[in-house]
């Protein structure tokens, strides 16, 4: 079995031009564990492992903003005792990784709503979120118990709630009122786990990111494909709806 590289033993390649934003849809932690015939929580908890690595490589690279999906709105609806140990599993991420992600200079947010999640794991969740609030060197948001489209009818509550008028509502009014607001739209949104569909992630934010699938399970996603997926994102050409530039573009 090869052993994967810590991310620091790995060069770094340049990657021109560099993704602000990366979004993440962690998957493939169940089927990564019946591989190797363990229990679907053992896959969570190699998965959950891996998000260190992973944070890390995209902070070396420069990336200024990550967004993990570790766990949807729909998630909810899987066997109790998978839902309590990732629940149990997000707990244990922030009292093994708090101090470490601090003192490398992650800032850590919450999106999502807490309200459906465990006291316990709140409590670490807002802690988390307090004692890194200071760091600059790449935000870290994490979308537990996350729904794109729920996040779009929290932002319209919201604008309903502050008597906004109809002709104030513009795609600026609803972006500042979805939970990435501050953040700009993830340029690359990565998919592990040879799935191709967006399950409900940053389904208002990603309207133009580059996607980009992996056929890795997530608990395998290390630098080396981190790497990888930055060098096909800075080969891709963006382009927004308006004509590719070159010649012959004239007609
Ligand atoms: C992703 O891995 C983690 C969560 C959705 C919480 P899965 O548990 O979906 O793994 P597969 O897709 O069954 O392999
Ligand atoms: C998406 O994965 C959610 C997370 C990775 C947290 P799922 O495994 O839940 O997505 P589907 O069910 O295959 O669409
Ligand atoms: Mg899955």
């Amino acid at each position: 079995m090869v052993v994967a590289k810590r991310s620091s033993e790995l060069p770094l390649p340049r990657i021109d031009p560099l993704p602000r934003h990366v979004a993440v849809i962690m998957d493939g932690n169940g089927r990564w564990a019946r591989l190797r015939g363990l229990s679907r929580s053992e896959g969570h908890r190699a998965g959950a492992r891996n998000i260190r690595t992973v944070v890390e490589r995209f902070a070396e690279h420069g990336v200024n903003t990550l967004t993990l999906f570790a766990f949807s709105t729909e998630n909810w609806g899987r066997p109790q005792s998978e839902v309590r140990a990732i629940m149990r599993l997000g707990s244990e991420f922030i009292d093994r990784h708090l101090e470490e992600l601090d003192a490398s200079g992650v800032r850590i947010e919450h999106i999502g709503d807490p309200d459906g999640l465990p006291r316990g794991l709140r409590h670490r969740v807002e802690e988390a979120v307090e004692r890194t609030a200071g760091n600059r060197r790449i935000l870290l948001n994490i979308a537990f118990n996350y729904g794109g489209r729920a996040d779009i009818v929290s932002a319209v509550r919201r604008l309903v709630g502050e008597g906004v008028r109809a002709e104030d509502v513009t795609e600026e009014a609803i972006a500042s009122r979805l939970a990435t607001a501050g953040s700009c739209d993830p340029d690359l949104l990565i998919r592990t786990g040879a799935e191709h569909r967006i399950s409900n992630f940053l389904v208002w934010q990603s309207a133009y990111s580059e996607y980009y699938f992996s056929g890795a399970l997530w608990p395998d996603f290390g630098a080396a494909e981190v790497d990888a997926a930055l060098i096909e994102f800075s080969r891709r050409r963006r382009r927004f709806g308006l004509v590719s530039p070159g010649p012959g573009a004239d007609g």
